[in-house]
């Protein structure tokens, strides 16, 4: 089979492109860790409600502007329904999902991540701005999913 010279060139290009890019994919998982910020830790989505400290959602101070925020994504909403921090807090979300895949997600910040039934997505935040946040699912997860949304205030 005869191949021109530039297609030569192009397969090349294309299969050394792909090497590449494996090879760095290889890099940031392996030698550098990086990892979904879920399938860590996992408990038994069957169960979410009854595990603590999910049984329980909402805030705990743990340190002096140092929060830990253990909620749920649900079809179709958050728990808790609301929450309140000081100015300058930073907190510790802890996330996970009793049903189906949500997303986690607070406009204007970094904060966006998936929310896997048994698995605890986790993500910090500083909240260095006062306002009223707004947490939202932008995850597909059924018909209720355009209302599934909770805030955090922050004075
Ligand atoms: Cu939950 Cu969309």
């Amino acid at each position: 089979m005869h191949l021109h010279r530039y297609e030569k060139i192009w397969l090349i290009l294309g299969a050394g492109g792909l090497a590449l890019f494996i090879l760095l994919l290889c890099i940031n998982a392996f030698a550098m860790g990086m990892a979904p910020p879920s399938n860590m830790t996992m408990i038994d989505p069957a169960k979410v409600t009854e595990t603590p400290p999910f049984d329980n959602p909402g805030l705990t101070k743990v340190g002096e502007q140092e929060y830990d925020a253990y909620m749920t994504a649900f079809a179709f909403g958050f728990a808790p329904n609301k929450m309140e921090v000081p100015l300058g807090a930073k907190v510790n979300f802890h996330v996970t999902s009793p049903d189906v895949i949500h997303g986690f997600q607070i406009p204007g910040t970094n904060v966006n991540f998936m929310v896997l039934p048994g698995h605890i997505s986790s993500a910090t935040y500083t909240f260095d701005e006062p306002g009223e946040y707004l947490i939202l699912c932008n995850e597909y997860c059924g018909a209720g999913h355009q209302v599934m949304a909770t805030t955090i205030i922050v004075k």
